[in-house]
């Protein structure tokens, strides 16, 4: 259900503001990963025909591609002895494990067991659907009848020519819920990142927060504001003043996007009147506490521009940086101190806890 919070309010409790049905249990870095979604495993450059080891919601998982090129995810894990199949190597496009020399083909079935002479008719190894789709390969960890490529997230403009895309990624070393919970709050951007996205006048701006189709949309405008710094310089409009407005989507455990739009209402002979930037924060938990985080920043204007895509670059390692590193200490406060806190909760905060309760749910389903 829609609804409107105000900035700054002063409410101090979070329920006075939710709907009653809104009530439920949030997830935390104590709930159940969530399987049963497609989840980036790697940049697509990043598997080869060289084993690639990485950890996908607790679980060792070994790329690679086959000479055809098809990505191939499998379990790291020998059924024989365990030795980590990544150490193997590729002959063709069977993996041999570099123990006792077992191969298994794309499909995960044992080919080959030396010592015997002949494959064991009931050995195999657990595989993945993985696919390619733009710059990255996703992943399904879940109930392999539920692995509906349909369901892969769509995001066109890091495939279109015509934006240009600066791109980062990071290993991180906290859970994924509270990296949903950041990103769809942006009461912090003038505290921790007033050197880039973070303006006082966006802070007091009206926040809409609303669910369609199972995420969490929050939407803002601000008129007649001066352009941030990282959405101004590139544009080289900060002597304007300027329509902002922003959308940010919980997508899916996923993935985040949000939709920064810069409108110019006298733009200089010759310059647009409108500036799109679409940020795209896709992340896979490793763990319950560690995920593997990968960024990209598109503009739909001077995509091939190597000074834009420098300072987009710098700008925006910059402020994800600073956000990681918040994480992180959070992370550790939270894993470390040992007098316990029930965190408290705000009306600013809903989209946070929206988009908690729904991937609380999503874990729940799961668990039936
Ligand atoms: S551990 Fe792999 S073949 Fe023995
Ligand atoms: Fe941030």
């Amino acid at each position: 259900m829609a609804s409107t919070l105000d900035h700054p309010r002063s409410d101090n409790a979070i329920f006075a503001a939710m709907e009653p049905h809104d009530c439920g249990s949030f997830a935390n870095n104590t709930t159940p990963l969530i399987r049963n979604c497609w989840y980036a495993a790697a940049r697509v450059g990043e598997i080869n025909r060289k084993p690639l080891a990485r950890t996908f919601l607790g679980v060792d998982v070994v790329l690679y591609r086959t000479e055809a090129g098809e990505p191939v995810a499998m379990r790291n894990r020998c059924p024989h002895r365990s030795f980590p199949l990544a150490r193997g190597k590729l002959v063709g496009d069977r993996l041999v494990c570099g123990y006792h020399g077992m191969e298994f083909g794309a499909d995960g079935a044992c080919t080959h067991l030396p010592a015997m002479g002949h494959a064991p008719a009931t050995a195999s190894v657990r595989t993945f659907p993985i696919v390619d789709r733009g710059p990255l390969a996703w992943i399904w960890m879940g109930a392999p009848d539920l692995a509906d490529e349909v369901l892969i997230p769509d995001t066109p403009w890091l495939s279109d020519p015509t934006w240009g895309t600066v791109s980062g990624d990071f290993h991180i070393l906290c859970d994924y819920v509270a990296m949903h919970e950041n990103l769809i709050d942006q009461t912090h951007f003038p505290f921790l990142h007033p050197d880039t996205v973070g303006t006082p006048d966006y802070a007091r701006s009206t926040l809409t927060a609303s669910t369609e189709n199972g995420q969490v949309v929050i939407r803002r405008e601000l008129r007649d504001a001066p352009p941030p710094g990282v959405y101004g310089k590139p544009a080289n409009i900060m002597h304007k003043r300027v329509t902002r407005s922003s959308e940010a989507r919980f997508a899916s455990p996923a993935l985040h996007t949000a939709y920064a739009r810069v409108a110019v209402p006298d733009p200089d002979p010759g310059e647009p009147s409108l500036y799109r930037y679409n940020i795209t924060h896709v992340f896979t938990p490793e763990t319950n506490n560690s995920i593997h985080y990968w960024w990209f920043n598109s503009r739909d204007y001077r995509p091939e521009d190597p000074a834009i895509d420098r300072f987009m670059l710098e700008a925006h390692t910059q402020a994800y940086s600073e956000d990681v590193e918040a994480l992180q200490w959070i992370n550790a406060v939270v894993r470390t101190d040992g007098e316990e806190q029930f965190d408290l909760s705000f009306a600013p905060d809903k989209p946070g806890l929206m988009a908690r309760r729904i991937m609380y749910r999503l874990a729940m389903s799961e668990q039936d």
